[in-house]
């Protein structure tokens, strides 16, 4: 969607700014209205899309939750909410607009009564906005209800989409928590309801910046010819978190930052990178070439493991002067936990572009900063012209697309020192996104609702992207299963995370790219 912010800056060139089409009728359906992920994100997206007005007036949402709460005592948490997270900027109007259409639905979903009340609420609904029977059900809930949902949904005849009307289920993360059990599920779904009614959701597609990454690559000349082994020296794709695993410590001890972070996220980013330019910008071409590359990622062997994969756990300390307590003290956290909750990987990528290039991947939570970022790191200009001029040896050139918090491009070279003497130091050109499109108050979510509702698939997983991005770690999955390389190393609050991380770069005589902003 384009930002309109991006009109009125004569920095902005050449651009095709113009606002989205509202969105036909439909009621959203959210399961789990209440908890976080509905508060935090699903609604202040809506919040953002109504008020750049491309919501349909013919617009509602149907909550379901389990939380004994009276409608209007909902209503006015859910704007109490908005209003933070917008602040001063806040626009009253449009958060009523938005709240008044919110119908509650208190009730357990696995329970028969339940759903007679969601099919009332429904039809009241569908009367009162006209919502040509259009549903998109969002299950945010957790990940045991999201088949007995689907199937109830299609049991209840709420996914059929006969008579010209549309419904569509999107299914949060995680999907699956290994290889074989996302493949179940994407086989039990598709037993219930067609493959084209399934939204699979990974929200860094949502981020302006991951999507740019197509943009920059494949919208311009310049950088494709030198994107493969003859010019790259290797890729490195951070997503490091500051904060710790909160209050979410029940889910999180049984996932660990590998399962949480890189079958969907990292290994997203990798893909975006990594693969060949589509036939055209069509979901189909465009997923079947992540597809592609992630087929070609190198199964780590368990020989291999404890190599190319390091495992880490933050111990309690200090972080920004406050005491903060160790993974194993945080709520809900098993005192013996040896839940990782970081990561480091090395992949190869086995293909004729990316022959001999490593990727390194690493994330993790109570890092030194948060800090998301893919470096493109180039191979070493072919002679070093300057040393005899006592300059000292050029670094390579990188190049830094920040995905958060910087939102930010940035190309490093050698530049020449001021002065007689031939001296070098590294320079850079720099876009950043604020700069020239603005900085709006997004939460990656808004682009994800309204494609799901005028039905675009594109920043969707396909149910064979889901199981690419889970058959790159289920050999560590496995490795580790068999005590092979799954040590866990313990790590400062506030650091790069494990010294064993920064080794298994620097054995092959390369280096992490600082954490700090
Ligand atoms: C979620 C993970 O999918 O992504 C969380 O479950 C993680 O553990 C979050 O914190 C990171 O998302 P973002 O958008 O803040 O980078």
């Amino acid at each position: 969607m384009a930002t309109l912010a991006a009109a009125g800056n004569p920095q902005v060139r050449n651009a095709e700014v113009h606002r989205p089409p509202p969105t036909g009728p439909c009621a959203l359906v959210i399961f789990g209205i209440t908890g976080d992920l509905s508060r935090r994100l699903l609604l202040p997206a809506l919040y953002n899309l109504a008020r750049q007005q491309i919501l349909s007036d013919n617009f509602a949402i149907v909550g379901f939750a389990s939380s004994e709460i009276d409608e209007q005592a909902l209503r006015d948490s859910l704007a109490a909410d908005l209003r933070e997270t917008a602040g001063p900027a806040a626009d009253t109007s449009i958060i009523e607009w938005l709240v008044s259409r919110i119908h509650y639905v208190a009730l357990n979903f696995l329970e028969d009564a339940g759903w007679q009340t969601l099919r009332q609420a429904l039809s009241t609904v569908d009367n009162a906005y006209r919502t040509g029977g259009n549903y998109l059900f969002y299950l945010a809930t957790a990940p045991q209800f999201f088949l007995a949902i689907t199937t109830r949904l299609t049991a209840e005849g709420l996914m059929d989409d006969s008579g010209g009307r549309w419904r569509r289920v999107i299914i949060e993360k995680p999907f699956g928590h290994d290889l074989e059990s996302a493949r179940a599920l994407n086989r039990a779904l598709l037993t219930v309801v067609r493959d084209d009614q399934i939204y699979r959701i990974d929200h860094y597609l949502g981020k302006e910046t991951v999507q740019n990454i197509l943009v920059f690559r494949f919208a311009n000349g310049i950088f494709e010819p030198i994107w493969n082994r003859r010019y790259i020296d290797h890729v490195q794709i951070t997503v490091a978190e500051k904060a710790g695993v909160g209050r979410r410590g029940r889910y999180y001890d049984r996932t660990g930052a590998l399962r949480d972070m890189v079958p969907n996220h990292l290994v997203q980013l990798l893909a975006l990178t990594a693969m060949e330019p589509p036939g055209s910008f069509s979901a189909n071409a465009l997923q079947n070439e992540e597809v592609k590359v992630l087929e070609s990622v190198q199964p780590i062997h368990p020989d291999e493991c404890a190599a190319c994969v390091v495992r880490g756990q933050y111990t309690g300390g200090v972080l920004g002067g406050v005491p903060v307590p160790g993974y194993r003290e945080e709520p809900f956290v098993d005192p013996q936990s040896t839940t990782e909750t970081f990561v480091a990987l090395k992949f190869a990528v086995d293909n004729w572009r990316w022959a001999g290039v490593p990727f390194y991947l690493r994330t993790g939570k109570r890092l030194r900063e948060r800090n998301s970022e893919i470096v493109i790191q180039f191979r070493n200009a072919p002679l070093a012209l300057f040393r005899r001029s006592g300059a000292s040896l050029p670094q390579p050139n990188s190049l830094v697309i920040g995905i958060q918090p910087q939102e930010n491009i940035l190309l490093e070279f050698e530049g020449k020192v001021p002065g007689p003497a031939i001296e070098t130091a590294t320079v850079d050109m720099h876009f950043d996104y604020r700069q020239y499109f603005g900085a709006e108050n997004r939460t990656g979510y808004e682009t994800l609702l309204y494609d799901a509702i005028i039905g675009d698939p594109s920043l969707f997983k396909r149910a064979d992207m889901i199981e690419a991005g889970w058959a790159v770690v289920q050999p560590i999955l496995d490795a580790w299963a068999m005590g092979r390389g799954g040590n866990l190393y313990e790590y400062q609050p506030g650091s790069d995370g494990p010294e064993a991380a920064d080794d298994l770069i620097r054995r092959d005589g390369r280096s992490w790219s600082p954490l700090s902003l």
